[in-house]
């Protein structure tokens, strides 16, 4: 298969990498840069644990092969120190074992990024996109929105 050297944005940070152009972003992340937060789950986009943002919007990291990735900002779960989001999945136990959580916090964060005025249905339909198989969907629906006003609040 063909190698590729590619420069990749990654949490504000230039990488240069080596790549197959078959290599998702979700194996260079993991395996090239060493950025395991990202955690692969299906591999087929289904259980949205491999989540990261591009250009501030959630991606599907198995979905995306790494040569795509020049020029755009992505952003990983380490990329995101303190955040209201974080801090929110905590204070409401929005987690359990844990797998599914970065993903869900990317997906969340860019909820906050691109629709902070989201109403309850649409915060629902966003986090279609992620599975859970160990905690309630009520205590990370309680952390969005927690965040979401919290948000609100600092803008206004
Ligand atoms: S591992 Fe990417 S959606 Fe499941
Ligand atoms: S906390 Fe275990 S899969 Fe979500």
């Amino acid at each position: 298969m063909k190698l590729q050297t590619i420069h990749l944005n990654v949490n504000d940070q230039m990488h240069t990498v080596t790549v197959r152009t078959g290599d998702t972003l979700l194996y260079t992340i993991r395996e090239k840069l060493g950025l395991t937060g990202a955690k692969p789950g299906c591999l087929n986009r289904d259980c949205g644990a491999c989540t990261i943002n591009v250009d501030g919007w959630p991606m599907k990291s198995c979905l995306m092969m790494a040569v795509e990735g020049p020029g755009k900002q992505i952003t990983t779960i380490e990329g995101l120190k303190n955040t209201q989001i974080q801090q929110a999945f905590v204070e409401h136990f929005a987690f359990q074992c844990g797998y599914c959580t970065p993903g869900f916090i990317m997906n969340c964060h860019s909820l906050i990024l691109k629709k902070p005025d989201a109403d309850d249905p649409m915060i629902k339909e966003w986090l279609e996109s992620n599975i859970c198989r160990c905690t309630s969907y009520s205590e990370i629906e309680k952390a969005i929105k927690s965040a979401l006003a919290k948000n609100k609040h600092h803008s206004n």
